[in-house]
């Protein structure tokens, strides 16, 4: 089988993918040096898309619209950008074996890839109700979000079953714009989640009165404290029903299933050192092997700010860890050093008008300032978290991108609280003030 060999390899086309092949770019590349291998049939892309403007009843966002660097506001990579820089596309190649001892790595078709130095960047997979051996997870019209196909896939059932009944199972972040998205296309959506609120690891039961109440108002009925435990299908192997695990059954024409993602590093087990469930890395996202890094949602990575070593499975890091191992290798190409990468936390999510954002931390005690009716006809509020007397932690919802520079601003700084019960009544005040 053909064996090739390049000098750098970049494996998974996702984001990080994306935002490293720029970083090669920039820093200057020769033609045939770099490869992107990727699962995935098209160039890289700013995977956000999917569970927004991607499910849009109208006006849906379709490639080439959001080809990577295009979501930080940066130059949208089209596959000719690639070609003209002598970067290879290797697309549609699902790489099964990794021998990181002898520097490759072997496709599903046997195709052999060597490289000098490698960025592992194949982000994370879903966790499937089928994992847990629910009943009846595998029928038709169950889907799970996490690729361009699976994004299409629901697409063309949302089409097939106009004005029908969607079930969402999860509360976390899929389950939230997924909710929304299908609520949009005029389904009819429950959404179910064994949490007392929805997305427990960054909501407070404060922030999620406010999209809970939200959500119904928009017609979305919620049903909590309670899991699938099996799904019913017709002749067709379509699925009917959903049944939860306190005996009520929910009519379903489309079930999104949304209960959390798993870094996809299994095919590096027992060769790289792991934490903390993914890859393990310095600042500069170098592994426990020489010449291989890791990026994105697999690599587990000291958060200066928090002196403490973690995983992260959003956007913003992905792009900006794939810039820091870029700049790692070559600078030590050219043994000029370059400063350790210190990230401040930002998430963000965006469903029907709403729009949030979240730097730092949350942990410690909380303090929710702001309008949170969710009746209310322009609500803005937030939640501060304080650790230690200071603040570590801003979530922010309806900010402007002054207010949303604002509170990262505190996030990264931390301020010292004085008065907990002045910085409520302070509210974001206390954020302009810093
Ligand atoms: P990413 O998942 O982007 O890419 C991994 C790539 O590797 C894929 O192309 C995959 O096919 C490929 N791959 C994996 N194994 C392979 C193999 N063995 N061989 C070849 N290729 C392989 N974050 C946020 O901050 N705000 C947001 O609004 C959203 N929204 C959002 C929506 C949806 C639907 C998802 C699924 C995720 C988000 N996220 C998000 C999370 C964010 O998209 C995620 O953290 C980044 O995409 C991670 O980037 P990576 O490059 O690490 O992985
Ligand atoms: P998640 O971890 O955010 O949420 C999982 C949710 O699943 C939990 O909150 C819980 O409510 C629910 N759950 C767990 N077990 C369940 C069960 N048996 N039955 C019903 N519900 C159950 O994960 P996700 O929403 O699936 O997202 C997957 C990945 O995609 C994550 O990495 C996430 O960061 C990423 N993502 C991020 C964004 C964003 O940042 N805006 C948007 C979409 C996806």
């Amino acid at each position: 089988m053909a064996e090739r060999h390049f000098k750098y390899v970049i494996l998974g086309g996702g984001v990080a993918a994306g935002y490293a092949a720029r970083e090669f770019a920039k820093l200057g590349l020769n033609p045939g040096e770099l490869a992107i291998i990727s699962k995935e049939a098209v160039a890289p892309y700013e995977r956000p898309a999917l569970s927004k403007g991607y499910l849009f009843p109208q006006g849906a966002a379709r490639l080439p619209g959001f080809y990577v660097c295009v979501g930080s506001g940066g130059e949208r990579l089209l596959p000719e950008w690639y070609t003209e820089k002598g970067i290879e596309l290797i697309l549609g190649t699902e790489i099964e074996k990794a021998d990181l001892g002898s520097k490759s790595l072997i496709s599903t078709a046997g195709e052999i890839f060597k490289y000098d130095t490698l960025i592992i960047s194949t982000g994370s997979t879903v966790v499937k109700l089928s994992d847990f051996g629910v009943q009846g997870a595998d029928a038709k019209n169950i889907f799970y979000l996490r690729e361009i196909e699976d994004a299409d896939n629901l697409v063309a059932a949302i089409q097939a079953k106009k004005d029908g009944k969607a079930v969402i199972v999860g509360g976390g972040y899929i389950g939230l714009e997924l909710g929304a998205a299908l609520k949009v296309n005029n389904l009819d959506v429950t959404m179910v989640y064994p949490e007392p609120w929805c997305m427990p690891r960054l909501f407070t039961a404060g922030i999620a009165a406010f999209y809970e109440g939200y959500y119904a108002n928009k017609g979305i009925k919620i049903v909590k404290g309670t899991v699938a435990v099996g799904f019913d299908s017709d002749t067709n192997g379509e699925v009917t029903a959903v049944r939860l695990k306190d005996g009520r059954v929910l009519e379903a024409d489309i079930v999104v299933v949304g209960v959390g993602g798993r870094p996809l590093i299994s095919l590096f087990k027992g060769q790289l050192e792991e934490e903390k469930g993914g890859i393990k890395t310095d600042s500069f996202f170098r592994t426990s092997i020489p010449d291989v890094y890791a990026v994105g949602d697999v690599a587990t990575f000291p958060l200066k700010l928090f002196g403490e070593q973690r995983r992260v499975e959003h956007v913003d890091h992905a792009r900006k860890s794939a810039e820091q191992a870029v700049k790692a290798i070559r600078s030590a190409e050219q043994d000029a050093p370059i400063e350790e990468y210190d990230y401040l936390p930002y998430f963000y999510s965006r469903a029907f008008d709403l729009s949030w954002q979240f730097y730092g931390d949350n942990v410690g005690d909380t303090v929710l300032f702001g309008d949170n009716d969710p009746t209310s006809t322009s609500p803005k509020f937030g939640t501060y978290w304080i650790k230690d007397g200071k603040v570590v932690g801003v979530f922010l919802e309806h900010g402007t991108p002054e207010e949303n520079s604002l509170i990262a601003k505190v996030a990264r700084l931390q301020p010292a609280v004085q008065d907990i019960q002045q910085l409520e009544k302070q509210g974001l005040a206390f954020a302009s003030d810093i």
